[in-house]
């Protein structure tokens, strides 16, 4: 498992979350034949996941899945399908019935939810997550209903932000994974992550708290408020 968080340079940030990433699954295909991943959105993953479609691994062994997704169509600017299409999927052999999206558009958002968690593998062998200023992660905001969600796997929210219809795994999901590895990048960011890894431990206030026992690779400024040895 890992430890303390790893803090890059700006420029290095997509290069060591993709190497992480990459280590993770090959170890988890060699133990158990297959593994699964689940993909963030937002804007920080893009280049890691364009530095990891340029590594060799067993792609065929692998299903994706999502962490969240708007409730947009699949080719939306928006849609973190979009974003991991353009730059992972489509540029390594994983099979198409093995790529598990998020049906956020659909009209009944509670089946699409559920459907969704049906098909999710409890646990998940890793997921990929980030962090909002605010210390959400996935989709799961401070103080809403979803942090608070002990049976459903996925559900839908209303996000504070736009797109604000989504579909988020909710907090047991993220508890039960095998590896959780969280990207950072920003000084704007650089409270939220002290309160989510040296904080009082609060997950409804501080979502991304679940993923503390995670490894974070956390560009430099964003790591500016950390205390002590994890600075
Ligand atoms: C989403 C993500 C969300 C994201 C954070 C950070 O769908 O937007 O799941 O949790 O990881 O908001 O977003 P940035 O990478 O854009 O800062």
């Amino acid at each position: 498992m890992w430890t303390v968080p790893l803090i890059v340079e700006p420029d290095r940030l997509a290069e060591v979350a993709a190497a992480r990433i990459a280590g993770a699954v090959r170890e988890t295909v060699s133990v158990r034949g297959r593994a699964s991943l689940a993909l963030a959105g937002g804007s920080t993953p893009g280049p890691v996941y364009r530095r990891l479609a340029e590594h060799d691994l067993p792609w065929p062994s692998l299903h994706i899945y999502f962490g969240d997704e708007r409730a947009v169509s699949p080719d939306d600017p928006e849609s973190n399908h979009r974003l991991a299409r353009e730059t992972l999927l489509e540029r390594v052999p994983v099979p198409e019935d093995q790529v598990h999206r998020m049906m956020a558009e659909r009209p009944d958002h509670d089946a699409a939810a559920a459907d969704y968690g049906e098909l999710l593998p409890d646990p998940l062998d890793l997921i990929l997550l980030g962090i909002g200023e605010d210390g959400h992660t996935a989709s799961l905001f401070p103080g809403s209903a979803a942090v608070r969600e002990r049976v459903r796997k996925v559900v839908a929210v209303e996000a504070p932000k736009p797109p604000r219809r989504r579909l988020t795994v909710t907090p047991r999901v993220i508890e039960a994974c095998r590896r959780i590895l969280v990207i950072v990048g920003g000084r704007e960011k650089a409270s939220a992550v002290a309160r989510a890894l040296q904080g009082p431990f609060d997950p409804e206030t501080c979502p991304a708290q679940l993923a503390r026992r995670g490894l974070w690779v956390i560009e430099r400024e964003a790591a500016a408020e950390l205390s002590g040895e994890a600075a």
